[in-house]
């Protein structure tokens, strides 16, 4: 962690600099300090005639009325406590809008992040506690395939938004696991665009339905964080259009989030923030977006640029940012309309704010509530990945020895930005207390006591987190406590069944590796699966093991030696309530991966360009593999994965049939496929069902499978059967043509693949297009200058 500090002070530094300004001298302001900004330096303005902003009608005569500088002075943000900066009146919200008092311009709020609102628990002087919901990790909620549970995520996350004072929530995010082992794929959803857009766009509406406003980051191809201010990500139009665009265009379309965060990664040799085919030619003229656009925290390099471009906010900005736009104004080299367009943005918003509005939030939201809200999804995106005769669910009368650290450290979520200040994390131990198993108690006091020694050392010590108390904790890893087998067998001797918690924890600032002890488990840890499994077999009992990570582990060497497997994910602050949930079976499992675990890191397909060349300080990172990320790799290819994208087990089984599409296979501009789910076991159950399409190989090449529609179905009782049905139409299927920037849906015979996983396909039906349909025509944007050795199937 403290590397990871310097990492980040380097990086600041660096860019700061780059920027022309030294980070020692800053003087940074807060949101309160309108008055103290003072008056305009260059106009006269006569007090009498100043329009104020009172409604949307209102802005433009107000940006009439603005002096350069206090244009200048709205664009860019403030904030960033930690820093030398004073805190936000919000504590822990790491900036803001300035307010323009003169013209009654509020100050508006903004706070982290993806797993639920970050702000400090606590204020100096106070008694009162602000502490916030830890929701599971985007991840985890891809995994349910269900948009109305990550609707009322959503809908909760927002409300503490608004009742702790905030205006905008920067979240969600929704880069794409283009590599497994990116240290923020905790945040993101998915490998797939489709997923991830349309999580995003439930998430934006549940938040967005509290009046308050969200931010879809990081805009765009932000896929690593390997140096993140500086890499040069280098992909095609096509794969761009395709998939890293992708689910930011859905979202952008159907949840219209009140702001987009520009990425600190350039794109195709230009800073995602100055870059104006990104924020303006694609963002606003080819998706028609109508919010407004804030860099990351000191992002880019040039903020004229930024201006130009169409990014319409700096954050968290420095004062020199302000007077470097000004005087490009009065220079000329920054027209004053481009300035104007920005503001505008801005204030678009500010007028439907909370702190425009003045609400007088209650810093009381209902925790206890939403703790019920982040259990549900918990438990909704757990992935059971292995069930051999049945060993899960749990019995009521079953002794349950628990083994691994994570029973007690239990991981709630992933670090940075994206951490949550929670009261609590419920254990895995407490959990299944809760639930009323009983456990070995001498496997959980020696557990506890090995810890507690352990936290003791120096090198041990969980301290607050080294970018400020509000970022959480920094928790070092601690080795896996040792058993010996003879002492294992005491404890198989004295309990029913052995579940192994296997835990993993990453974040912001530093990618994860190949190595044991992050993506390959350590010696201790596969001794443990071993002992542990041969000990309960030999006496014809069970061993399950649950995982508590945030992205892939290899499984593949080790799966055969226990008979079940259930992947928790990082599940938020209810972690141990709902994985018991799920292990006593109060809860069927229904999560399905929207990212696929590969045998080997060497199958990703990204993993030899990733992060990038030359391989001791990356500058360049080339995406290589083109459009063939994730599942469409591994089907194309024929590399069979670990667990397949779309997989996941139930307690039940479901049968699918009748899967058809209508219209006579014919398609014009739309067609329905339609699927029967019938639940065929003994327990009710969520069926998440897949459609996938096979299109034609045209002028442009297909991958094997693409994800066109996900749907999942209500609880259904043994016996219980329902219909679901998928709208396809032409520009879910259409391909992107970089030659003429169309969206084409090429003529031939497509083939709708209905299935319980990418692999496991149910049934399928074909329709026909008889001739080629352009469905639209876009700008001609973000085209590389670089040339890559694209992967394809030819
Ligand atoms: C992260 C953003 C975050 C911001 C403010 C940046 O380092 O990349 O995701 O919103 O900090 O904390």
């Amino acid at each position: 962690m403290l590397k990871k500090m310097r990492k980040r002070r380097r990086q600041l530094t660096s860019i700061a600099l780059a920027t022309g300004i030294a980070l020692s001298g800053l003087s940074f302001q807060t949101g309160v300090f309108a008055a103290e900004q003072g008056a305009p330096k260059t106009e006269q303005i006569n007090q009498n005639e100043v329009p104020q902003l009172v409604d949307k009608a209102s802005i433009d005569a107000v940006i009439a009325a603005m002096t350069v500088e206090e244009k200048a002075k709205l664009v860019v943000g403030v904030g960033m406590p930690g820093m030398t900066i004073p805190k936000l009146p919000v504590q822990g919200a790491v900036g803001g809008t300035p307010a323009i008092e003169r013209l009654g311009i509020p100050a508006m709020y903004y706070a982290d992040g993806p797993a639920g609102l970050r702000i400090s628990p606590t204020r100096p002087g106070e008694s009162k506690t602000y502490y916030t919901t830890a929701f599971p990790i985007a991840t985890s909620l891809a995994s349910t395939w269900d948009t109305n549970v990550v609707n009322k995520v959503g809908q909760a996350q927002g409300n503490e938004v608004k009742e702790y004072g905030v205006d905008v929530l920067l979240a969600p995010a929704l880069n794409l696991h283009r590599n497994i082992l990116t240290g923020r794929n905790f945040e993101y959803f998915s490998e797939d665009p489709l997923i991830s857009g349309k999580m995003t766009a439930a998430l934006v509406n549940g938040v967005q339905s509290n009046g308050v406003g969200a931010t879809i980051k990081h805009y765009a191809a932000n896929n690593q964080e390997t140096n993140r201010f500086t890499i040069d990500t280098i992909v095609s139009e096509r794969a761009l259009r395709e998939l890293y665009l992708k689910g930011f265009e859905i979202a952008v379309k159907e949840s219209h989030p009140k702001a987009v965060m520009s990425s600190y990664n350039l794109l195709n040799g230009t800073p995602a923030s100055q870059n104006s085919e990104l924020l303006t030619t694609v963002l606003r003229g080819d998706w028609g977006y109508d919010g407004y656009v804030m860099t990351d925290w000191f992002a880019g390099t040039d903020p004229v640029a930024q201006m130009r471009a169409g990014n319409d906010q700096i954050m968290p900005g420095f004062p020199q940012s302000s007077e470097r736009i000004a005087n490009a104004v009065k220079d000329g080299s920054l027209d004053e309309k481009l300035l104007d367009r920005n503001v505008k943005n801005i204030l678009n918003f500010v007028v439907e704010s909370p702190s425009f509005k003045n609400y007088n939030h209650s810093d009381n939201p209902d925790l206890q509530a939403h703790a019920a809200v982040a259990r549900q999804a918990a438990a909704d995106g757990m992935v059971l990945l292995k069930n051999d005769q049945k060993a899960l669910p749990l019995k009521k009368e079953n002794k349950v020895a628990l083994f691994g650290t994570a029973q007690i450290e239990t991981v709630k979520g992933g670090t940075g930005s994206g951490d949550v200040n929670a009261a609590y994390t419920v254990s895995i131990i407490d959990g299944l207390k809760h639930a009323g198993y009983s456990l070995h108690e001498d496997l959980v006091n020696q557990y506890s006591n090995y810890i507690s020694v352990l936290r003791q050392m120096e090198q041990y010590k969980i301290k607050p987190s080294p970018w400020g108390e509000d970022f959480g904790k920094e928790i070092p890893v601690i080795p896996e406590m040792v058993l010996d087998t003879n002492q294992i067998k005491t404890i198989e001797d004295e309990s029913d069944i052995g579940v192994i918690v296997i835990g993993r924890n990453s974040g912001e600032g530093v990618d994860r590796q190949n190595v044991k002890g992050d993506y390959l488990l350590t010696d201790t840890e596969k001794a443990m699966i071993q002992n542990v499994s041969k000990a309960y077999h030999d006496a014809g009992k069970k061993v399950a093991v649950v995982l508590n990570i945030g992205g892939p582990v290899e499984i593949a060497s080790w799966r055969d030696q226990v008979d079940s497997i259930l992947l928790a994910w990082q599940p938020g602050q209810e972690a141990g309530d709902a994985v018991a949930d799920v292990l006593t079976g109060a809860v069927n499992p229904s999560g399905k991966l929207a990212t696929t675990f590969p045998v080997k890191y060497e199958d990703v397909p990204s993993s030899e360009n990733f992060p990038g060349t030359p391989a001791e300080n990356p500058t360049q990172v080339v995406y290589e593999e083109d459009i063939y990320v994730g599942y469409r790799y591994y089907s194309t290819f024929d590399v069979k994965p670990a667990y397949e994208f779309g997989y996941g087990l139930s307690y039940t089984n479901f049968d699918y049939s009748n899967i058809r599409v209508n219209q006579g296979g014919k398609f014009k501009d739309q067609i329905t496929v339609f699927a029967n789910i019938k639940n065929i076991g003994k327990v009710s159950g969520k069926e998440a069902v897949q459609a996938y399409v096979s299109a034609p190989d045209g002028k442009l090449e297909k991958p094997e499978i693409e994800l066109k529609a996900f749907g999942k179905t209500k609880e259904l009782k043994p016996n219980q059967t329902e219909l679901l049905k998928f709208e396809l139409n032409a520009k879910d299927l259409a391909s992107f043509d970089e030659e003429k920037n169309q969206w084409i849906v090429e003529k031939g015979v497509y083939t709708v693949k209905v299935g319980a996983s990418s692999e496991n396909i149910k049934g399928t039906a074909t329709f026909k297009v008889d001739k080629d349909i352009i469905v639209e025509e876009v700008s001609n944007s973000l085209v590389p200058e670089v040339e890559i050795d694209r992967l394809t199937k030819k």
